[in-house]
């Protein structure tokens, strides 16, 4: 798709870039992505054709993806396993399609892709298909290759994500995994989603938790933590579970827009090498959401504040009386752990966001960087 972008900048609604644009359309994305799938006690895709036999059949998963995408599927697969109770396996496509990967009639293989046209993600979906797999796109783009090719297509209805760096698209994979897992889970028969309804209540109050994150006040208070990022050379993001998903998706965030060379690490890994690096003024952005390893976590940053490390902690509202040693702290509203990768993402997004406004960077076009990706 070739945009000119000075015909496009009306466009942007009054927004400088298309990025900031695009993390305001979430709210409703989140909503758009959820109707007529969500409901008050199921999750329902009238466009599957899928049969009880064949969801039944399934005995393991794959879930394959690149970049942000891929990011998506990390924090799915806790979800896949727990509804399905199958093992999943999350990875890059340009890794998965070239390793020879068992499959079978009993797989079943999730290729997610905002452009659906990846060509590493496109032969993934290939390959998988000659091998008897069945294959389940989750994509943006109606009509794209990946759409076109896969045996079911769930759709993000995200409206176009001009931006190279994804945003409302990676929110909404997010979302569009969940509710896959609760329709898998129930219809296999070993999740019963009557017995699970504040997992969809907590779905359903996303669009208005996302909005409390995008009022002018909270997108200030990120303005001012990322002027503590602009000098940096180097930035670490650090989170366990579904937190270290989140931490590198914040990582790429920032590393593709603003160039500031930026690792995600699993926090129980940094005494295992990366602690070695920490010196005095070493910035760190700590995702502490997860309950089971918040303590954990929290006992990471500490590791990191001893060596004099700079930490800016995201956590969840009501964990500020435990973290009153923790000055630099975003919160997001409190919501179920389970759907608390999805509001992370929204400060991490304009995290990255501010500070490659203030270096300058170009925001929509970083360098190097094209929107999709079709060459391999
Ligand atoms: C996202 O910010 C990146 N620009 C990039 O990683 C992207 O997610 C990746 O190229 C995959 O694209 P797709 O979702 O269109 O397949």
């Amino acid at each position: 798709v070739h945009i000119d972008w000075e015909d496009q900048s009306a466009e942007k609604e009054g927004y400088d870039h298309y990025m900031m644009k695009e993390i305001h359309e979430q709210p409703e994305t989140f909503r758009r992505v959820m109707t007529g799938r969500l409901h008050e006690d199921a999750v329902t895709f009238k466009e599957f054709t899928l049969t009880d036999e064949q969801i039944q059949n399934w005995q393991h998963i794959d879930i394959v993806a690149c970049g942000t995408a891929y990011h998506s599927g990390l924090v799915g697969k806790s979800i896949l396993e727990e509804t399905l109770q199958l093992p999943v396996n999350v990875e890059v496509a340009s890794e998965f399609r070239y390793r020879n990967p068992r499959l079978d009639a009993h797989s079943l293989v999730i290729l997610i892709s905002q452009s659906g046209e990846t060509a590493d993600t496109l032969e993934a979906l290939r390959e998988a298909k000659q091998r008897g797999a069945t294959t389940i796109a989750i994509t943006n783009v109606v009509g794209s290759a990946i759409s076109r090719e896969a045996d079911q297509v769930l759709y993000l209805w995200a409206g176009p994500e001009i931006s190279v760096a994804s945003t409302k698209a990676y929110t909404a994979m997010l979302i569009a995994l969940y509710l896959l897992a609760f329709y898998l889970g129930d219809r296999a028969g070993r999740f019963n989603l009557a017995d699970h309804k504040d997992l969809l209540e907590a779905l359903a109050k996303l669009p208005d938790q996302a909005e409390s994150l995008l009022t002018e006040a909270k997108k200030e208070e990120i303005r001012q933590h990322s002027q503590a990022l602009i000098d940096a050379d180097h930035l670490f993001y650090i989170g366990r579970g579904s937190d270290w998903a989140v931490a590198q998706e914040g990582a790429l965030k920032i590393k593709e827009i603003s160039y500031i060379h930026a690792e995600a690490y699993a926090a129980g890994e940094l005494k295992h090498g990366t602690l070695a690096l920490v010196t005095d003024g070493t910035p760190f952005v700590a995702i502490a959401l997860q309950e089971k390893t918040f303590e954990k976590t929290l006992s990471n940053v500490n590791e990191v504040v001893a060596r004099k490390g700079r930490v800016l902690c995201l956590l969840k509202e009501g964990h500020d009386k435990i973290s009153d040693d923790l000055d630099k702290r975003i919160f997001i509203p409190d919501c179920l752990d389970m759907v608390a990768p999805i509001l992370a993402a929204i400060p991490l997004q304009l995290l990255a966001y501010y500070t490659a406004e203030a270096r300058g960077c170009d925001i929509d076009q970083p360098r190097n960087l094209a929107k999709s990706v079709t060459v391999e």
